[in-house]
């Protein structure tokens, strides 16, 4: 397998004057709760992960659970206080300012909660900058701006100041900004949290089309649950500083690691999550005509499922039958697991 984009070693962020002797001395076991006790508020406890190329990472968890910072530690836009982080191989922590800066602009980009926009230049400005910052030509720079005003559905405010927009109207300039210089790496906090859902929706679609086509290594956060299933590849859930679980959506849902992450499950449509493959059988004894690949997601199938007397053969992608589902499964899996129902 090809060397991670992205790994993480034991990496902790923790503020406060007194962290850095407190982390060593707590020999790697740091308790949130002693920490604040001490003046020592903890951003991110004992983060180890890998992100593999083309891979999309959500991180996901309620407000102040360190999301944030830990993206800010892997961009290095504060120092850990402990562990080690690679960047395709490269040990961020021992780079110099220039290979930062050089990595900074040309490899990662990076769509900030806050916005983070030029406050005096205009939309189609603030979009070109970083390119101008590459070197690349005005009149370029500003073309390539303005292919990204219209992805982003700003055409007709490109001449606007950010003052003059509304709050997910800045959000997109950051989001087309971050666009145009096509990073490979690429850091997304919150980058839909100010649109309303239709347009949120909207972005969520062209967002996965780009990644189908640009592949690029993503780490996304975001505190809505839906968002993060429909989007990642595997998904991170924090809580006070601590990934509780990093797996892909299917088995986050159906094998949630503790209480809190459970909560998240609780309420969502598992017929929209998993996929055949996820619930079938391995007998393959007793099958009628039927066949489903095991790729499809169930609600797509279930119907179709639900009106077969025998066991529907589940197939994978040279129709080889690898298992079997059957109408009980389907309405077990729908109708079971979900906390009003049980
Ligand atoms: N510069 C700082 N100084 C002190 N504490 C900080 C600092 N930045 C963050 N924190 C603390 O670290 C913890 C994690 O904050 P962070 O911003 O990473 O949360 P988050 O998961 O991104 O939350 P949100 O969803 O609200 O953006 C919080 O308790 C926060 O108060
Ligand atoms: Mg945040």
């Amino acid at each position: 397998m090809s060397e991670p984009v992205i790994k993480c070693e034991n990496v902790y962020k923790i503020f406060g004057a007194n962290s850095q002797k407190m982390l060593q001395d707590s020999n790697g076991n740091v308790d949130a709760k002693t920490f604040q006790e001490n003046g020592c508020i903890v951003g991110v406890n004992n983060a180890s992960f890998e992100v593999s190329k083309g891979e999309m990472l959500v991180v996901m968890g309620l407000s102040g659970s360190g999301k944030s910072t830990l993206l800010r530690c892997i961009s290095r836009l504060t120092d850990a206080t402990g562990g080690k982080i690679f960047i395709e191989g490269q040990d961020l922590l021992q780079l110099n300012n220039k290979d930062l800066i050089d990595l900074r602009r040309n490899k990662m980009g990076m769509v900030f909660q806050s916005f983070a926009l030029l406050p005096h230049k205009t939309v189609v400005e603030n979009i070109a900058f970083p390119l101008q910052i590459k070197g690349i030509k005005t009149e370029d720079s500003i073309n390539k701006a303005m292919d990204m005003v219209k992805l982003v559905g700003l055409e007709g405010r490109e001449n606007y100041f950010p003052r003059e927009l509304s709050g997910g109207q800045q959000q997109r300039v950051g989001i087309a900004r971050s666009l145009a210089v096509e990073p490979d790496i690429w850091f997304l906090d919150e980058p839909f949290s100010a649109l309303d859902p239709l347009i949120r929706k909207e972005m969520q679609d062209e967002f996965l089309r780009l990644q189908d086509k640009l592949q690029k290594t993503i780490m996304f956060i975001t505190h809505d649950f839906d968002e993060a299933l429909k989007l990642a590849d595997r998904i991170a859930i924090m809580k006070d500083g601590i990934i509780e679980q990093l797996d892909t959506p299917a088995n986050i849902v159906l094998n949630p690691a503790t209480e809190y992450v459970r909560k998240f499950t609780e309420e969502v449509p598992r017929e929209k999550v998993l996929l055949i493959q996820d619930v079938m059988d391995a007998s393959k004894d007793n099958l009628g005509d039927l066949q489903v690949s095991k790729d499809e997601i169930i609600e797509n199938v279930a119907e179709k499922i639900l009106t077969q007397e025998k066991s529907v053969a589940v197939v994978d992608n040279n129709n080889e039958i690898i298992g079997s589902i059957n109408p009980t499964k389907i309405i077990n899996t729908v109708f079971g697991g979900r906390k009003n129902n049980s």
